[in-house]
C-alpha cells in the first residue's frame, strides 16, 4: 500500500508579539489543512511569511528572505502580515516571486491558535489603533481599534486554565483603551482559580487610568509594565501626536512606583525623529535618567509612507541616529 506524503509548511515571523500570536494561528490553519511542520526552509513545500512594516529594515528582511527562497524553485511563498497594507499591484511588482498575498484576517479567520508553550498563552484582546502617532503605520496596517467582547475573552482564558495554562499575556496595540474596561477585565481574570500570572502589552501612557493602576496592584498581575515614552521632549512629543508631556509622563511613572513599589518599567524610544535637535535629544536622555527604565527598545526613526511624519524632512543623518541610539542604549543598560 502506498502512503501519500504529507505536504510541509514553514512559518517565518517578523515583528511584534501580535505577529507571534498570529503565527500560532497560521500554524493551526496549515495543520487543519493536513500539512506537516517542516524542520527547515529547505524541506518545505510552502512558506508563510508573517511580515512587519514598522520600520523599513523589517521590510528589507522580507525582501532578503524572498530573494533567498527563490533559489528553491518548487517552494510556494505566501506573504501575510503588516506589509499587506500596500496594494496588491505594488506587492506583485516588488515581490514577483511570491505566489499569494493574503491578509492575516482572511488567513486565520475563526481558528484557534496552535500553542507551542503549554504554560504560557498569548490572548489578543483588541486589534488595531486609533491614536495615529505621526510616525506609525499600525493604524494603516492593522486598522482602527476593535475590542473583543468581554465574555469571549473570559471564556477563552477559563478554557486555557482548564487545559493547564498558568500564565497569560493580554495583547493589543493599546490595551489600556480596551473599550469594555481594561481595569475590570484584569480584576475578573484575576479571580480565575489556578491562573497564576497575568501580563499585558502595550500600554499607552495617555490611557493609563487610576483604575488600571489599582488593578495592576493585584497580586497575580505581572510586575513588569511596558510604557512607551518615545521621546522626552515636549515639542517632539507634540509632533509625534503623543498626548502627554515629558513632565506628565514622569509624574505618571512616579505615581505608579508609589502605588506599586516593586514594579519595573520598560519603554520604547525613537531617536532621530525629523527635526530632533541635539538639545531635544538631551531632553530624552534626561527623562531616561529620571525614569530609571529596566529595559528600553530604542529605534532609529524610519520614514514610513502613508504616515503623517512621512511629509516631514528626515533630516537626521544615519550616523547621527546611530550615535543617539548608542547613547540611550548605553544609559539604560547602565541603569539596568
Ligand atoms: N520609525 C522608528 N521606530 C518606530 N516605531 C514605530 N514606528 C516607527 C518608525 N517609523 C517604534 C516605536 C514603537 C515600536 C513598536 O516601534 O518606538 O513603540
Ligand atoms: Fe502606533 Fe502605538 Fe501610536 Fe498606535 S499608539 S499609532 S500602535 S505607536
Amino acid at each position: 500500500m502506498k502512503y501519500k506524503l504529507k505536504k510541509k509548511y514553514f512559518v517565518v515571523t517578523f515583528g511584534c508579539q501580535m505577529n507571534k500570536a498570529d503565527s500560532e494561528k497560521i500554524e493551526a490553519v496549515y495543520k487543519k489543512k493536513g500539512y506537516k511542520k517542516a524542520k527547515s526552509l529547505k524541506e518545505t513545500d510552502v512558506v508563510i511569511i508573517n511580515s512587519c512594516s514598522v520600520r523599513l529594515a523589517a521590510e528589507h528582511r522580507v525582501f532578503g528572505l524572498v530573494n533567498n527562497l527563490s533559489k528553491y524553485k518548487k517552494i510556494k511563498i505566501i506573504l501575510t502580515g503588516c506589509m499587506l497594507r500596500y496594494s496588491r499591484e505594488k506587492l506583485k511588482y516588488l515581490l514577483p516571486e511570491v505566489t499569494q498575498f493574503l491578509k492575516i484576517k482572511d488567513l486565520v479567520k475563526d481558528i484557534k491558535p496552535l500553542r507551542k508553550d503549554k504554560v504560557h498563552a498569548w490572548v489578543s484582546i483588541m486589534e488595531g489603533c486609533n491614536n495615529f502617532c505621526t510616525y506609525c503605520v499600525v493604524p494603516y496596517s492593522r486598522g482602527r481599534e476593535v475590542s473583543r467582547p468581554f465574555e469571549e475573552i473570559i471564556c477563552e482564558v477559563r478554557e486555557l486554565v482548564k487545559k493547564g495554562f498558568k500564565h497569560i499575556t493580554l495583547l493589543g496595540q493599546n490595551v489600556n483603551s480596551y473599550k469594555n474596561n481594561f481595569a475590570k477585565l484584569l480584576a475578573v481574570l484575576h479571580d480565575i482559580k489556578d491562573l497564576e500570572k497575568i501580563s499585558f502589552m502595550t500600554s499607552n501612557p495617555q490611557d493609563l487610568s487610576t483604575y488600571i493602576i489599582r488593578s495592576i496592584k493585584l497580586p497575580k498581575i505581572d510586575r513588569y509594565l511596558h510604557l512607551p515614552v518615545q521621546s522626552g521632549d515636549n515639542e517632539i512629543l507634540r509632533r509625534m501626536n503623543r498626548k502627554y508631556t515629558a513632565e506628565e509622563y514622569l509624574a505618571l511613572v512616579k505615581r505608579i512606583r508609589k502605588e506599586i513599589p516593586n514594579i519595573e518599567i520598560g519603554t520604547d524610544i525613537i531617536v532621530g525623529f525629523p527635526g530632533e535637535t541635539r538639545q531635544q535629544f538631551e531632553n530624552t536622555v534626561n527623562l531616561c535618567r529620571k525614569a530609571k527604565f529596566c529595559v528600553g527598545y530604542i529605534s532609529k526613526y524610519s520614514p514610513r509612507s502613508g504616515t503623517a511624519a512621512y511629509n516631514f524632512k528626515d533630516n537626521i543623518s544615519f550616523i547621527e541616529k546611530k550615535r543617539r541610539w548608542r547613547i540611550i542604549n548605553k544609559l539604560i543598560n547602565k541603569i539596568n
